[in-house]
């Protein structure tokens, strides 16, 4: 066969390294169908079921025939309803024609750096964070440049590294409170002294605002209160539990409106009409189960964090928000065929998983700083991390009598 007649994949497609906690959810899965049973701690998806209002709300707008396209920026309805929800939780207007619908907060995501970046382009961002920010930064021709944070600083992002990170390149700063994998959540005064920075610098600042209504305690600022133009990105999959129906949105400054949605127009389309539909629900007002949801996630996280430090995971701040906990595995008491100081999160975790089926997320996957880590998430019953809990105490015990 000619070379003509076998294309080979882009390179920028094969470069673009796995989300790391999916091969982990693939390999628990392989294990649970030869008849194992896993915890599944690794993945950041909300246990609870949608809604009813929501589900019903799409049933309705199914039969009304509501399938057809939309706006291309998105239902006016619904988009009338994000900026009521910013103006009653934030106290910040906002014209409905800066709101960009998409079919999930990624897309936006893309769509932004996409309108943003030139090739070469740096783009700061917390290490450890996303993991996929970086791997779309680059994908985007973007370069990546990761400010550490530390545990016992709180992972709040220093204002002073950020500062030194900056280049002549340097066209965006991106943050995230809470914050995916940490569960910390910026200050008001760190986005405000960040907001100034960015303003000073002519940076765009890209605030993923998408664990926002999952807060426990401490500040829930949206950065639209300290930076008017910056790109917010929001969506529905985590404090409403639909990730699977796929509806987020980026609010972006005026000049980006336009090239945001001519990008939406050619390269996806937009969500679905009747989840557009649906995803007005939650807000107006919101449905009581989201708020146990919300405290729920409160009570696994009051019990986890606790257990985690007792069987000799370090975690010196406690996680705010989301649904995680950072927990550093370098304290644990070494055991037989177990060091914890040089073992990877990689490593650790596919022990986790085989020996004490336990499936967590490897912290490399959010960056070098992850090292030493492992990701908990608890959007999994309080049962299901009791469980989580026994088999790891039961593990480090086995190991340490070899
Ligand atoms: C920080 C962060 N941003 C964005 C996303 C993607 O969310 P969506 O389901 O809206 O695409 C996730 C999903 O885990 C996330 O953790």
């Amino acid at each position: 066969m000619s070379e003509y007649e076998k294309p080979e994949p882009s390179s920028r497609s094969q470069k673009i390294p796995p989300f790391l906690v999916m091969d982990v959810l693939e390999e628990a899965q392989r294990l649970e169908a030869t008849g194992e049973r896993v915890v599944h701690l690794e993945i950041g998806e909300p246990d609870f079921d949608t809604p009813e209002v929501v589900k019903q709300a799409a049933i309705e707008a199914i039969a009304r025939g509501e399938t057809c396209y939309t706006h291309s920026q998105g239902l006016i309805e619904l988009r009338e309803a994000i900026a009521a929800h910013y103006r009653e939780r934030y106290s910040v207007t906002i014209d409905p024609d800066r709101i960009i619908v998409t079919s999930g907060t990624s897309p936006a995501l893309f769509l932004a750096l996409s309108a943003i970046l030139e090739p070469g382009d740096d783009v700061v961002i917390s290490d450890p964070s996303y993991s996929c920010y970086a791997n779309m930064i680059e994908f985007c021709g973007g370069r990546v440049v990761r400010v550490p944070v530390f545990d016992e600083e709180g992972y709040q992002l220093d204002v002073e590294r950020v500062r030194a990170a900056l280049t002549p390149r340097t066209r965006a700063l991106f943050i995230n409170s809470p914050a995916n994998p940490t569960g910390t959540t910026l200050s008001r005064q760190t986005l405000a002294a960040l907001a100034e920075l960015t303003a000073e610098r002519g940076l765009a600042l890209l605030s993923d605002e998408i664990y926002h209504g999952l807060v426990y305690e401490g500040d829930e600022v949206s950065a639209l209160e300290v930076a008017p133009n910056a790109f917010v990105f929001n969506g529905f999959s985590k404090a409403y539990a639909m990730t699977g129906w796929r509806l987020g949105y980026v609010i972006a400054p005026d000049a980006f409106k336009r090239p945001l949605q001519k990008m939406q127009q050619n390269l996806f389309l937009w969500a679905a009409n009747f989840v557009k539909r649906a995803g007005r629900r939650p807000r107006r007002p919101p449905p009581p189960a989201v708020a146990s949801m919300r405290a729920e996630y409160d009570r696994r996280r009051r019990f986890l964090v606790p257990e985690l430090r007792r069987l000799g995971f370090s975690i010196e701040t406690m996680p705010q928000g989301a649904f995680y906990v950072f927990a550093g595995y370098r304290s644990l008491p070494g055991a037989h065929g177990l060091d914890p100081q040089t073992i990877s999160s990689v490593e650790i975790a596919h022990l986790l998983l085989h020996e004490a089926g336990v499936a967590v997320a490897p912290g490399i996957d959010f960056g070098h700083q992850g090292e030493g880590y492992i990701r908990f998430s608890y959007a999994a019953s309080l049962e299901e991390l009791e469980e989580a809990v026994r088999r790891i105490e039961r593990w480090l015990s086995e190991r340490a009598t070899g």
